[in-house]
């Protein structure tokens, strides 16, 4: 039977619809409507895409969302300088700065930049400080694509209590954030990576399965237990049709808009899944959405928090 179908787009429509009036009265309480500023250093066409989507959600939920550009030639100096300006902007209540950096600017420089975000308005839940108030579970501004996901569980009725969860990725945004969410609900907890041994036979223990590591299709049918739910947050770009027609499958229709395009977004999960999974996320509509619901929520809450500091001080 094939795996349910978990709705990121509709859950992530009903948690903006019940942002909708707090920013309303956010807006009558401070005369100005929450505002968030995005850091795009250079012209990375995905980097784009991502900033467009999030401008486009910020306006129809009643936030400003606005684009600070930086050419790709930009020093980390320069963003270091501009995030600055912004953390002292009294109107600016969020900051993400949009990763990846341009190459030329060293893992070290990129790391102090994101650093350098205030706590306060650091909507993505990377400064240390709130990534240490994460693992003390008592995050104020959680990272948003793992938030996503757990929102989407809860709302979904998927419990996670008591449940073996497997995050297969370890990055810093999604992998050990999503862990300890996770763990924070009561789930055992295993995180998978490169080097894990028997890769597959571990997530086939799994009840919940959350594939990030942004590997095309890397997860297939022999990862899943039968039943499982499949959380998919890989989002790659394939370019070549070959790869679109095996991992889409020869029938999908979704081939003709890459014959439009030249490329087609894909997820980590293989499509081999649908038939053993218990319920799975798609991509694109699974998690993307989810993220950039979480996205307005973490700006309004830090837009609240401001506003209460200032009002009670
Ligand atoms: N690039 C891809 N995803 C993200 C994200 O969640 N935050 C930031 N800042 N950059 C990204």
């Amino acid at each position: 039977m094939a795996a349910r179908r978990l709705d990121g787009l509709a859950v992530a429509a009903s948690i903006r619809a019940e942002l909708q009036p707090r920013a309303t009265a956010f807006a009558a309480r401070s005369g100005r409507v929450p505002s968030l500023a995005i850091v795009l250093v250079g012209d990375n066409p995905a980097s784009e895409l991502y900033v467009r989507n999030k401008q486009r959600a910020g306006s129809e939920g009643g936030l400003s969302v606005a684009v600070q550009r930086l050419p790709a030639s930009a020093t980390a100096r320069e963003v270091l300088v501009l995030v600055d300006r912004l953390n002292n902007d009294d109107g600016c209540d969020g900051i993400l700065v949009q990763s990846p950096l341009p190459a030329h600017i060293a893992k070290a420089d990129a790391q102090q930049v994101f650093d350098a975000i205030s706590a306060a308005k650091d909507v993505d839940g990377f400064n240390p400080y709130n990534v240490g108030l994460l693992t003390q579970g008592r995050a104020v501004l959680p990272p948003c694509t793992p938030s996503g996901v757990i929102e989407l569980l809860v709302r979904e009725g998927i419990p996670v209590g008591g449940k073996h969860a497997v995050v297969i990725g370890r990055s810093e945004i999604v992998g050990k954030p999503m862990a300890l969410l996770l763990v924070q609900r009561d789930a055992t907890v295993t995180i998978c990576h490169s080097k894990t041994k028997d890769l597959a036979g571990v997530s086939r223990d799994a009840d919940v399965l959350v594939a990030a590591i942004g590997r095309p299709g890397f997860v297939t049918a022999s990862f899943v237990k039968p039943g499982a739910t499949v959380i998919d947050v890989g989002i790659s770009a394939v370019d070549d049709r070959a790869l679109a027609v095996e991992l889409l499958g020869p029938g999908s229709p979704r081939l003709a808009a890459f014959d439009k395009r030249g490329s087609v977004v894909v997820g980590d999960v293989h499509r081999s899944v649908e038939q053993v999974a218990g319920a799975l996320t798609p991509v694109p509509g699974g998690v993307g959405p989810l993220t950039i619901a979480m996205l307005l929520k973490n700006t309004l809450a830090a837009a609240e928090r401001r506003l209460d500091l200032r009002t009670a001080g």
